[in-house]
């Protein structure tokens, strides 16, 4: 097989490299890809945009693809999905219509309670007034979201009621309307991104994510500062709940309204302090970085899959089989982020790194004039496995000091949910 994969972070990094593990996959096009897509043996980076559906399409019907692996949302919220099926090709990523799911926050919470599925309460304004005057109403903390893509800026949990006034203020002056507020619900977040074909469902191993950018959890959202898997706050029975009450329900739900959803349905959940799971929210693809810890422990071929959602026979695949222990993901990131940083700094020592053990899928890097630079926020993440959490956290925390580039940073505090005393770095 010939296989596109469309994206060029660590994720994207993550899918490649785990496809060309499968027998059946011969190549794997990356578009746009980055540093480390380009050196990854069997790959080949090609420069396009992820939104140029016509380049696309082109190169995927010259070139005899066989499947495309859709990364981003910004592509399947505009439709590429749509786009290649019409060109034949075989898409792994839902329509436009089914990434809705991800791409408005207003019709997935529609979606939720139509269906009865566990989600915490909102209102949804269009007029800025009446969303400050509803927060009077309020009492702190809210939850204040941007109804579309705000790629991980659109959330603000406030925790006073002037906060939430400023958050819907600087919304709605950015154009960032329709503004959900929402109730603030507490517990552990944790990551589940399930496989589904449109009719049935197939769980991957859950992961817990961290979003803050500062270490406990402090500081302004990112995309995720660094992840683990599999979470142990998700118990099997726990997961059993989450598949009958969540996934499922949902994937009925979007089959009802006529959508032929095969792709990731990634929920992203709250399981409260009594135990129960509720969706904060859901997104249409692989999250980055859960899927560069996740991956690392998938036994089953990637390729396998991904095909058999894509060809609707989910159901009749055998339970996905999974390495044991555990993985750590520490993503490290370039000064300033998630603000403003700098691009084009000299990334030096990922062999050495790799050299304790860890894997190091690259997210903002390119190559340039030969030389591996930095290109975006979100530069490295740093994975490892162990047979247990503080021998992984151990040994993605001894590979990380081994990478440099200017203004380099990472939290210190990946996995602290499951560490042992001593097991992170001082
Ligand atoms: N790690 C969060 C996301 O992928 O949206």
């Amino acid at each position: 097989m010939k296989v596109l994969v469309i994206g060029g972070g660590g994720r994207e990094h993550a899918l490649a490299w785990k496809l060309l593990q499968s027998q059946n996959v011969r190549q794997v096009i990356c578009i746009p890809g980055n540093g480390g897509t380009a050196k990854l043996e069997g790959c080949q980076n090609l420069s396009l945009r992820v939104d140029d559906f016509e380049g696309i399409g082109r190169f995927a019907l010259v070139h005899g693809i066989s499947m495309a692996v859709v990364g981003p949302e910004l592509p399947l919220a505009l439709g590429i999905t749509d786009y290649l099926r019409r060109q034949n090709v075989m898409v792994f990523g839902p329509t436009q219509v089914g990434a809705q799911i991800e791409s408005s926050k207003h019709w997935a919470k529609m979606l939720m309670q139509d269906a009865g599925i566990p989600t915490p309460a909102c209102e949804v304004f269009t007029d800025v007034d009446t969303a400050l005057d509803y927060l009077q109403t309020q009492v702190a903390p809210v939850v204040v979201k941007a109804d579309g893509l705000a790629a991980g800026k659109g959330v603000t949990v406030a925790s006073t009621i002037r906060e939430a006034q400023a958050a819907v203020e600087s919304l709605f002056r950015n154009g960032m309307q329709p503004v959900i507020i929402e109730e603030c619900v507490t517990g552990q977040e944790v990551s589940v991104l399930a496989l589904t074909d449109g009719l049935t469902v197939r769980a991957l191993l859950p992961a817990q994510d961290h979003k803050r950018i500062g270490e406990g959890d402090t500081g302004e959202n990112t995309g995720g500062m660094g992840v683990y898997a599999p979470a142990p706050i998700a118990t099997p029975e726990l997961m059993a709940r989450i598949e009958q009450e969540i996934l499922q329900p949902t994937v009925n739900a979007l089959r009802q309204l006529g959508i032929d959803y095969r792709g990731v349905l990634y929920a992203g959940l709250m399981i409260t302090p009594e135990g129960n799971p509720t969706v904060l929210e859901f997104n249409c693809r692989f999250g980055d970085p859960e899927t560069q810890a996740i991956l690392p422990l998938l036994e089953t071929p990637l390729e396998e899959l991904l095909l058999a959602c894509v060809k609707q026979r989910l159901a009749n695949l055998s339970p996905i089989r999974w390495k044991p222990g555990a993985s750590v993901c520490v993503v490290v990131a370039a000064g300033g982020y998630p603000g403003t940083f700098r691009r084009g700094d000299a990334i030096e020592g990922i062999e050495q790194a790799e050299e304790q053990g860890a894997h190091v899928f690259h997210a903002g890097t390119q190559i340039k004039q030969q030389k591996l630079v930095t290109d975006g926020g979100r530069v490295l993440g740093v994975t490892a496995l162990g047979e247990n959490f503080d021998q992984a956290i151990a040994k993605a925390y001894q590979a990380t000091p081994y990478i440099q580039f200017e203004n380099m940073y990472y939290r210190r505090d990946i996995g602290h949910q499951v560490a042992s005393a001593g097991t992170l770095p001082q």
